[in-house]
């Protein structure tokens, strides 16, 4: 078993998706959190859903929607300054600590995103977060004009590495995409942030179901379709270690 390439995901693995509560909440003090599930909820509901559909709107449109949905529903003012300042983040979202280093632990494999983000938005967060050096592609869906996790959004990785998938290794911490990837026919290691152990204790004495809480449960545990990752690993910081086990 060889691994010539290993594949991210970018919003929610490479990326934190969280980063952008700092900005929600001084755009709306109080609502931060809030805010920030409702719109990544929203966010990826609509790519499924206009997937199902046939219309298809790039994911910079989809994440515009998703967070004036988002405003609408909280009852929150309209203001193009504030909208703008919260989109912005989008383009700048914080890495996850451990990411730069298990990139550099992955040196000699080809390294690439396959990502739903349109293609500007991902070049110009590749190109903000200085990874634009260290991947040899960054891959959006857009070309296809159709969501992870449908099989024609991951064919694109062979399309532009010619690896074959079973030699590459996606990586992915949202459960639907680690599945889609597994059932697709690639090599999967899922990242599990949240053990079902941490999960289950945080739901079981929190007196009130924080929004990150429903966040947590709904989309960062294992998903029913019978699908299991090849790998579970806790951190991106594991990678190295892993790969290097099927030189
Ligand atoms: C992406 C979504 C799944 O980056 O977060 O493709």
């Amino acid at each position: 078993m060889t691994i010539k390439a290993v594949v991210f995901d970018a919003y929610g693995t490479l990326y934190d998706v969280q980063s952008v509560a700092a900005v929600t909440d001084e755009a709306f003090p109080g609502y931060g959190e809030l805010i920030s599930q409702i719109w990544r909820m929203k966010q990826l509901e609509y790519t499924w859903l206009r997937s199902l559909m046939g219309r298809y709107e790039d994911f910079s449109v989809i994440t515009r929607d998703s967070l004036s949905f988002t405003l609408k529903t909280l009852g929150l003012p309209f203001d193009a300054a504030i909208f703008e300042r919260i989109m912005d983040k989008y383009v700048h979202l914080d890495l996850y600590s451990d990411a730069k280093q298990a990139l550099a632990g992955l040196k000699g494999r080809k390294l690439a995103i396959l990502s739903n983000g349109s293609t500007e938005m991902l070049n110009a967060l590749v190109r903000n977060t200085g990874l634009e050096t260290i991947l040899d592609a960054t891959i959006s869906i857009d070309s296809r004009r159709i969501f992870k996790p449908s099989p024609r959004t991951y064919e694109l990785i062979e399309a532009n590495l010619g690896e074959k998938p079973q030699d590459v290794l996606f990586v992915s911490s949202n459960p639907f995409d680690a599945c889609g990837a597994k059932s697709f026919g690639l090599k999967v290691a899922w990242i599990e942030r949240v053990t079902p152990q941490a999960m289950a204790a945080e739901l079981a004495k929190a007196n009130l179901i924080r929004p990150l809480s429903m966040f947590k449960a709904i989309r960062m545990q294992m998903d029913e379709y019978g699908l299991e990752p090849d790998y579970r690993i806790a951190a991106l910081a594991d990678l190295p270690r892993l790969v290097a086990a099927h030189a």
